[in-house]
């Protein structure tokens, strides 16, 4: 995906049929995917702009929440896009969070086997990791997007006004993937962090994460080898996330993956103890619980079911060698249970 196609922008918003008719200029129809709680702050704003250009908008609101991105909610989408008798030159525009991303990235991915998406990421994580990259899917009772494609985005618009209305726990939850990044970026992005994001500085925070995300995307669609870095976090994030069913939220689940594995990395003298600690003061200033309260042993039990395991018992795992230096490790569950408990 090129970088032309991503706009990171005060109100644009308020100019969505500008960016629709360059990478769809035959659209005609727009579905926006959005949840309730998105809907009542930006939806009228996005239909204005379209309508104002012609376009036939149709709104489907899903319930907000983890619990919702299942089956159900996908079918009740697609039949909806069904009945608004899109074509496949009509464009699904996804407003919200990460779970409406996901999902209707992902209804757009199906739809007479693949019609355009518009991704407008209104959290913290959402700009500045799942709505770049083609990840699309939703979850099973069996565990996280065990459905999903790859579906690159024709646009990603990128509104940093509407994080104003984001209430405080979810941009502590897009500060998990955050420190994330910050790990694999190094160049100061931990300072930046530990300075303090403000409106003066967000933009370039975002920017930087987005830049970072589509350069590994781009060399790596579809995840063979590199776009693994992006995981670093997730592998422990994940069986978190699915102990604590699900009341652990993403972004802070990755928040305890990635420092427990940099924890690990300092003991084993890879990693300097202050960045360990820089990125604890990050924690506390956001009032971020890096802890993890339950047992690691079981942890890794749980990732049996994880899509980062191999055929032959092994996992993959990213392992920070120093900031701005992740690799992907292949091993057995054994040794990564001795390594991140030592
Ligand atoms: N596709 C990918 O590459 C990728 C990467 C990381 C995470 N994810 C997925 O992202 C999901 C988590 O996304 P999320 O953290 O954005 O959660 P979310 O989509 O559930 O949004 C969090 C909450 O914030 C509300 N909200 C969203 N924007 C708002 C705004 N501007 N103002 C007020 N309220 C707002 C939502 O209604 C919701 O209640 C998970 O399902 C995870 O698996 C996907």
């Amino acid at each position: 995906m090129s970088k032309n196609n991503v706009v990171i922008k005060n109100g644009v918003r308020f100019e969505i049929a500008k960016y629709l008719n360059k990478v769809a200029p035959k659209c005609t129809k727009v579905v926006i995917i959005t949840d309730n709680n998105v809907f009542l702050h930006y939806e009228a704003d996005v239909v204005a702009s379209l309508e104002r250009a012609g376009i036939t908008v149709k709104t489907f609101v899903m319930q907000a929440g983890e619990k919702n991105k299942n089956i159900d909610t996908y079918t009740a989408m697609i039949n909806f896009v069904a009945d608004a008798k899109m074509s496949r030159e009509d464009v699904i525009i996804a407003l919200g969070g990460g779970v409406v991303g996901d999902l209707a990235g992902f209804v757009a991915a199906t739809y007479m086997r693949g019609i355009k998406v518009i991704q407008m990421p209104t959290t913290l994580l959402a700009c500045i990791d799942s709505s770049i990259g083609g990840k699309t899917g939703f979850d099973l009772p069996q565990g996280k997007n065990l459905i999903g494609a790859f579906h690159q985005p024709s646009a990603v618009l990128i509104d940093l006004e509407t994080l104003k209305t984001l209430p405080k726990e979810e941009f502590q939850n897009g500060l998990g993937e955050g420190i994330k990044y910050a790990f694999l970026i190094g160049n100061g992005m931990l300072e930046l962090l530990k300075e303090g994001l403000d409106d003066g500085n967000l933009l370039d925070f975002v920017t930087r994460c987005v830049d970072y995300k589509l350069d590994i995307v781009n060399r790596d669609e579809k995840e063979s080898g590199l776009r693994k870095l992006l995981n670093l976090g997730h592998t422990l994030g994940h069986a978190i996330e699915k102990e604590s069913n699900y009341t652990i939220p993403h972004g802070l689940a990755v928040t305890k993956g990635t420092l427990c594995v940099a924890n690990a990395s300092v003991k084993c003298g890879k990693l300097q103890k202050q960045v360990y600690l820089d990125a604890i003061d990050v924690c506390k200033k956001y009032d971020l619980d890096y802890t993890i309260s339950y047992d690691i042993k079981t942890l890794l039990k749980n990732i049996q079911m994880d899509k980062k395991m191999h055929s032959d018992g092994d996992i993959s795992f990213v392992d920070i060698e120093g900031v701005g230096n992740c690799v992907v490790r292949t091993t057995s569950i054994k040794v990564l249970e001795e390594y991140l408990t030592k």
